[in-house]
């Protein structure tokens, strides 16, 4: 039998997990989180498989048989045959630049191979593009990458940026945001923080609102803490911080 997983049946059972909450002990709350996380890189794996090796294979196939039929193609084509060609050409195209974007966007591709801050920059280059009127300001220790996390916790760490942005972006009609990554063996310090609106904090988790929540499952996975809270004196910030359990203190 096969187990099918879709967004709907995540958020339900998510909300279960909600209502269940307050009679789960932390030690089950991480192992959920940690289930629920699984089942997201499981899913986001197998779409991203289908999406890059089958539907990305054929409509390379689909553009390959395209050219072939236009350098077949007789010189004295009826000219509305010839533009209707050149039309299906960009749809093609567009197609095959749709589907690199959802693959950007559903794993960032660069993470493992080159990195945290390399990655991060990145993301917010081209966040930066999307939104001009957003100036977007990194900070990253120049060796940052010289240290190499656990893919999980190096995975949480993106994403977490990325939905405090996306927030930033969504909600806080701000003029600039400043994301700050330090870290070294012993952890990772990120704090995304802008200038704009500010942020109510209300304390239940609002039904439909799983971003904050998301990253707070984030977090929780890896043993890391997040926390979003107003700025002084005006705007929002977010901090993550993740402690590696491996490094012992100095004594
Ligand atoms: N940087 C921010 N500035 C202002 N408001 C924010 C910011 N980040 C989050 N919020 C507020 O917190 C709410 C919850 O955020 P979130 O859980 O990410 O849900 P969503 O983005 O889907 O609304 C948002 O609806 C918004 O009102
Ligand atoms: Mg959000």
């Amino acid at each position: 039998m096969k187990t099918q997983i879709n967004a709907q049946g995540l958020r339900s059972w998510k909300d279960d997990q909600l209502q269940q909450g307050p009679g789960k002990s932390n030690g089950q709350l991480i192992a959920l989180s940690r289930g629920l996380m699984r089942v997201e890189q499981d899913l986001i794996r197998s779409v991203s498989s289908t999406l890059h090796d089958h539907l990305g294979q054929t409509l390379t196939a689909i553009s390959f048989t395209h050219q072939a039929i236009l350098n077949l193609q007789a010189s004295d084509v009826p000219s509305d045959i010839a533009s209707l060609q050149v039309v299906l050409g960009q749809y093609i195209a567009q197609a095959l630049l749709e589907i690199r974007h959802v693959l950007m966007d559903l794993v960032p591709p660069l993470l493992e191979d080159n990195g945290l801050a390399f990655s991060l920059e990145n993301e917010l280059r081209s966040r930066g593009l999307q939104n001009p009127e957003l100036e977007i300001v990194f900070f990253a220790k120049p060796d940052f990458d010289e240290v190499r996390y656990p893919t999980q916790v190096a995975y949480a760490t993106f994403m977490v940026a990325r939905e405090a942005l996306q927030n930033v972006v969504k909600h806080a009609n701000a003029t600039q945001v400043v994301v700050t990554l330090e870290g070294d063996a012993k952890g990772i310090d990120l704090t995304v923080v802008d200038n704009g609106n500010g942020i109510l904090l209300s304390n239940e988790p609002s039904h439909g609102r799983l971003g904050i929540l998301g990253m707070q499952e984030r977090a929780m996975a890896v043993n890391a803490l997040v926390k979003v809270s107003p700025n002084e004196p005006s705007g929002c910030v977010m901090r993550f911080q993740w402690f590696n359990q491996l490094e012992t203190p100095a004594s």
